[in-house]
């Protein structure tokens, strides 16, 4: 008998207001098909004022909650995967804790940029093999509107708000690919790319700073380290490419997702796509479409699942599982 990290529920919460890209044109020198050729973005949602990642991941919680049937007090362990915290500390992850009602367990952020939720996930994942929780809320929320410098047209068009958040539960496998829940994990960080992508304001400035990113030279790592993480975490699932059912790649940009499966030899038909609509939401972006994934009724109980992503630092992986 083998522990497994079972979703035995999932959500999501998107701010009200949708900005198509059509807006950006009146400020900036874009447009519309420049937006959507180089990223596919067409759309996303940015928080309204007073909206922050402790109250969208504190929806997509509840939501995540109300799926499995279950309530805060029956939750051991909140693991929150941010870049924009509402405060320098405590973390969104103990704000959250509190909007729920949950005064029992533990709750702590995870910082790994685009590649949080992957992070969470296998830190979610440790503690439920460890059996240090046998419950724990994995929540990817960012409010990147709130770092945006709205003068740099190669940045402040590619990001959007969100959140999205699965429970994981505890639950008795028997060691093989057949088992529901989180099958293998991979991470990985090269902190020589820092300068790639970052923020550049912080406790050494006293500033919040705006995003900073040399998108072509991401770019230019992206699809060889996705597919690179991805196939080492089938090999450590014991799972081959033919077996997936879905791709939930990190949505950054469809010509990183649609590369990246070409890679793995997949076709677009198995991959998860959200980015038309979200835009880049960080950590939000893959439990925003594993989600709405699920609403669209892509994804299905017993489905072979490969998530993946790459962001600042930078940092990168994927984990497999059974959905
Ligand atoms: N509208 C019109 N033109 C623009 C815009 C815009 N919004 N933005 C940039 N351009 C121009 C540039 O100025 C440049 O012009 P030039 O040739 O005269 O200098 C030209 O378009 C091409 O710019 P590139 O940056 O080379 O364009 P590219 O095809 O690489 O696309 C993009 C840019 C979309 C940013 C792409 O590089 C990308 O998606 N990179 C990866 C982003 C990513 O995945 N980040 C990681 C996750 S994010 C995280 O961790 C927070």
């Amino acid at each position: 008998m083998t522990t497994r990290a079972v979703v035995i529920g999932c959500g999501h919460y998107l701010p009200s207001r949708v900005v198509e890209n059509a807006e950006f044109e009146a400020t900036l020198d874009t447009n519309d098909e420049w937006i959507k050729s180089r990223s596919g973005i067409e759309r996303r949602h940015f928080a309204a004022e007073g909206e922050t990642t402790s109250s969208m991941a504190t929806a997509a919680a509840q939501a995540a909650l109300k799926d499995a049937g279950l309530g805060p007090d029956d939750v051991d362990a909140i693991v929150l995967a941010t870049s924009t915290a509402d405060f320098t500390f405590p973390s969104a992850a103990t704000m959250v804790q509190a909007q729920l009602g949950m005064t029992s367990g533990y709750a702590f952020d995870v910082q790994a940029v685009c590649a949080g939720f992957i992070f969470a996930l296998t830190n979610a994942n440790a503690l439920i093999l460890s059996g240090q929780a046998k419950r724990v809320l994995v929540i990817g929320a960012e409010t990147f509107s709130r770092i945006m410098d709205w003068t740099d047209r190669s940045t402040c068009v590619l990001f959007g708000d969100g959140a999205g958040a699965v429970l994981l539960e505890a639950q008795d496998g028997d060691g093989t690919a057949s088992d529901r829940g989180v099958l293998s994990t991979d991470l990985n960080s090269d902190g020589r790319h820092r300068d790639l992508l970052y923020v550049d304001g912080g406790v050494s400035t006293g500033t919040t700073g705006y995003l900073r990113m040399q998108g072509n030279q991401v770019f230019r790592h992206a699809v060889g380290k996705l597919a690179a993480t991805a196939t080492t975490a089938m090999e450590r699932a014991g799972v081959t490419a033919a077996e997936v059912d879905w791709i939930v790649p990190h949505q950054a940009n469809i010509r990183i997702i649609q590369g990246t499966a070409k890679k793995l030899e997949l076709p677009m038909e198995q991959v998860v796509v959200t980015v038309q609509d979200h835009g880049n939401t960080s950590a939000a972006s893959i439990p925003l479409a594993l989600s709405v994934g699920r609403d669209r009724g892509q994804i299905k109980p017993g489905d072979l699942i490969v998530t993946e992503a790459i962001g600042g630092g930078l940092a990168w992986g994927a984990v497999v599982l059974r959905w």
